[in-house]
């Protein structure tokens, strides 16, 4: 996936360096401004088995501030943000893989550097017996839980770093 830029993203913001999972990296460009939640929307993808964004509806496209060409196929980290611990992505793979549904706040990065935060319900879609595909629900999250979230996350980036 392609480094953002400052094509996309304008001045001021801070440069991160992201590793995946996939033994990829990127650098993103962040800015410290938040994107409400869209008041009575719900924010949807469906990815294959592999987390790759494979449909998402129109509240998504106009959240993330992709176009649907630049999201269908690309990995769903393509909304990652560095706040975000790697614990929490990872209970939610292990939930969602074992058949469980998964719940949690996820703060998104933007494509423009601006974040938004969700709180999101992962599922995994089973089709005779078998997994066929993940499906993400995002709703509008409590200030409250948001806040908390935020201290939560950081204390548990600052671990991960140690
Ligand atoms: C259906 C589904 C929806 C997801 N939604 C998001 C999301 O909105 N934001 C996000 O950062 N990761 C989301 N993920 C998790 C990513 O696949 C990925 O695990 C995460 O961004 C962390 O990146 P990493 O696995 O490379 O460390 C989703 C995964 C699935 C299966």
């Amino acid at each position: 996936m392609d480094d953002m830029t400052t094509k996309d993203v304008q001045e001021p913001y801070t440069k991160h360096l992201l590793h995946y999972f996939d033994g990829t990296s990127r650098y993103v460009l962040i800015k410290d401004e938040e994107v409400p939640f869209p008041e009575g929307k719900l924010i949807v993808s469906r990815t294959d088995l592999q987390g790759i964004i494979t449909h998402c509806n129109q509240a998504f496209i106009e959240m993330s501030g992709y176009t649907e060409e630049e999201l269908i196929g690309q990995p769903h980290y393509i909304l990652r943000h560095p706040d975000m611990p790697k614990v929490a992505f990872k209970d939610a793979w292990d939930t969602v893989g074992s058949g469980v549904k998964w719940h949690g706040y996820v703060k998104n990065l933007r494509k423009d550097g601006r974040y938004y935060w969700v709180y999101a319900t992962i599922i995994l879609n089973i089709r005779d017996g078998k997994p066929v595909s993940c499906t993400s629900v995002r709703r509008k999250p409590s200030r409250t839980q948001v806040d908390a979230c935020t201290a939560l996350y950081a204390k548990l980036r600052q671990a991960e770093e140690e």
